[in-house]
């Protein structure tokens, strides 16, 4: 990720616009200063630390645009603009420079409000290179595929070699896989592909597979469509074999060592090591009922919660809990950095908190279930 160190920044009187950057206000915690930014449209953190003699400046993980051409532009503006002079940098690499937005890029709004497409749509979780879902969609032109995935270089990558390919049959979601299955329709999709998902052996509760994952899975499922996994890991097996057999009624295929149409980059990975590569395959007999698709909270009134440095709070509930992680202060008010939601899908935002109104950065929350408790317990701890 773009980032650079100097000895010194000079501070700035904001807002102040540097090329097609405008700053506008700083929030600080200690070491640690985050900057508001905005550039082509989209409204950031870039985030200054200091560390010994060295102030590390780079994008803040949470608000990062998914161009990561833009955080990089932004963080040349920022040199610029604060007459850095680096001791390290790699903020001029060419490497990200193609970036175009991309209308195959879509956000969880679009499948809230404006997704109406008659065909059939086939899911793919985490498609890291990218390699099976681009057959697939080549293959199947009559499918909408959506690829979900989380790490923006691969996002980047799959959807300029869509594009080149004249791909119009893809969408490609840069979300948290578990959260974008609230959203989509009852009985649409024929097929869901999980492969090769990342097995989070210490971290269980970080795994794509979930009872509530298997839940969704269903519900969107057609009566006959699958849930496809494949995995390397006999842990990750044994783990969903398990889940998947505590279904009062079920339909499952397993296989082992069985060649797939196209292998991954793990896949290839994994055959040479002579790894044992398992695949089940979860067959959906249920019509399910369409339910609300989840709308975006906000706070909708004053907030008289007052500033408590370096306060951290953790409220619990059933399946859901809001972590105050970090205060920081602003002009007019204070920042607030939290995590939110159901245990094993926890939502990372800023709130902000200005002139007694707050308002989630870099954008709202959904009401799923585990959302709307904790965002109902964060209003009420607001109000004191
Ligand atoms: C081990 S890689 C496998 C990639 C690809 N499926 C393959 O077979 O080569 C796992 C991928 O899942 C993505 N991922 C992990 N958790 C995710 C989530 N909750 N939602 C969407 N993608 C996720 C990771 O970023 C990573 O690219």
């Amino acid at each position: 990720m773009p980032n650079f160190q100097s000895l010194h920044v000079e501070p700035l009187q904001y807002p102040c616009t540097q090329g097609n950057t405008t700053f506008l206000w700083e929030a600080q915690n200690g070491r640690e200063h985050l900057v508001y930014t905005t550039h082509n449209g989209h409204s950031f953190f870039i985030k200054r630390v200091v560390k010994g003699e060295k102030i590390l400046v780079k994008g803040d993980k949470i608000t990062r645009p998914s161009a990561v051409s833009y955080l990089q532009k932004a963080l040349q503006d920022y040199q610029k603009a604060t007459k850095a002079e680096a001791v390290y940098s790699n903020i001029y690499t060419q490497k990200n420079r193609h970036y175009r937005p991309s209308s195959l890029l879509k956000d969880l709004d679009f499948f809230a409000k404006e997704l109406k497409d008659p065909r059939e749509i086939w899911i793919e979780v985490g498609f890291g290179s990218g390699r099976h879902l681009l057959y697939q969609a080549q293959k199947n032109p009559n499918i909408l595929h959506i690829g979900i995935e989380i790490h923006k270089p691969s996002i980047e990558q799959v959807i300029k070699r869509a594009e080149a390919e004249g791909l119009d049959n893809i969408y490609i979601v840069d979300y948290d896989a578990r959260i974008l299955m609230e959203f989509l329709p009852a009985n649409k999709v024929g097929r869901i592909f999980v492969h090769f998902p990342i097995p989070w052996d210490k971290k269980p509760h970080r795994r794509v597979i979930s009872k509530q994952f298997i839940e969704e899975a269903l519900r969107v499922l057609k009566v006959d469509g699958t849930l496809e996994l494949r995995t390397d890991s006999d842990l990750y097996y044994e783990y969903s074999l398990n889940l998947f057999t505590s279904l009062s009624q079920v339909r499952l295929h397993v296989n082992k060592n069985i060649d797939a149409p196209v292998s991954s980059k793990y896949e290839d990975r994994w055959r040479k090591m002579d790894k044992n590569i398992y695949d089940i395959t979860l067959i959906n007999s249920l019509h399910s009922k369409n339910k609300m698709v989840p709308k975006l909270l906000a706070f909708d009134k004053e907030v008289l919660l007052k500033k408590q440095k370096n306060a951290k709070e953790l409220i619990r509930g059933d399946g859901w809990f809001v972590h105050i992680e970090t205060w920081y202060e602003i002009k007019d008010g204070f920042l607030l950095k939290v995590a939110l939601g159901a245990y094993d899908r926890p939502e990372h935002r800023y709130i902000i908190v200005k002139d007694n109104r707050a308002s989630y950065f870099p954008n709202g929350i959904f009401s799923t279930k585990s959302n709307l408790a904790a965002h109902l317990a964060l209003c009420e701890w607001m109000d004191g």
